[in-house]
């Protein structure tokens, strides 16, 4: 199925547009992230899963999972973690199957209204799926729901880096080469000029810990990685 994709006019509801595009790229999901990040998707996932602390014999989410990359680099950080990935677009969870069967439980369900109970996660993280829903604040309480009192969020999220001439170079390839690049090798180009649309549409990291510490987050803050092209935000209970 070819995705069509209206930026910003969605004709359905954002979370079926969102499901429905990630069903449709999940082929070819793993391969656009090693491309795009010139292989270097997996350090992030690695380095942003250590700070979420996962203790021995603990309890870790990962919401938005898809194919579960997050999840399988908390069971990196801490083998002994059991780790649950919640996930809507169910191809996106299937391929993850195939990669962490045994290292990753699986379960479909939506991050804004988590089939979860409260105070049971240890530490829950997501990855690359904060512009994509439809209410960032929700997002945010239900992770802090499900946490236990101490346990650790972690977001990990493309944004737009701030110093100027590499701003500049990163906007070619960002906004205008990726796009061309993620469409040909996807087969849904409509799916990779969303991409960078939804980084421009999003908050600014600064407004994204605001609403982390209204929600209650002790210590949310964030740090600017790769070169300023990701920003990883942290909050406690
Ligand atoms: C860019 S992918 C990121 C996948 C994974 N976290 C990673 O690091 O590769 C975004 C994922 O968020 C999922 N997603 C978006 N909104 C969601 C929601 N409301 N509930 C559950 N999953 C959602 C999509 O289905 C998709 O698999």
């Amino acid at each position: 199925m070819n995705f069509r994709f209206v930026p910003l006019k969605l004709k359905m509801d954002k979370a079926t547009f969102v499901q429905t595009m990630f069903d449709a790229i999940a082929p070819r999901y793993d391969l656009m992230n090693a491309v795009m990040t010139f292989g270097q998707h997996q350090q992030l996932r690695r380095a942003a899963a250590k700070l979420a602390l996962p203790p021995r014999n603990g309890l870790a989410l990962d919401l938005a999972t898809g194919t579960g990359d997050f999840a399988s680099a908390l069971r990196e950080a801490e083998p002994t973690c059991r780790v649950v990935g919640v996930d809507f677009a169910l191809e996106m969870m299937r391929l993850g199957q195939t990669k962490y069967h045994g290292r990753v439980m699986f379960a479909a369900g939506d991050m804004l209204r988590l089939p979860l109970p409260a105070d049971t996660f240890d530490c829950a993280v997501n990855g690359f799926v904060l512009r994509n829903v439809a209410d960032v604040r929700v997002a945010f309480a239900e992770m802090r729901r499900v946490l236990k009192p101490g346990g650790r969020a972690i977001s990990l999220e493309i944004t737009s880096p701030r110093t100027p001439i590499w701003k500049n170079v990163f906007g070619i390839y960002f906004d205008h080469l990726m796009p061309r690049l993620g469409g040909w090798l996807s087969g849904q180009p409509a799916a990779y000029r969303y991409l960078p649309q939804s980084v421009h549409a999003f908050l600014k990291p600064e407004q994204v810990v605001a609403v982390m510490r209204d929600l209650g987050f002790r210590d949310a803050a964030f740090q600017r990685w790769a070169l300023g092209a990701m920003a990883v935000y942290v909050g406690v209970k």
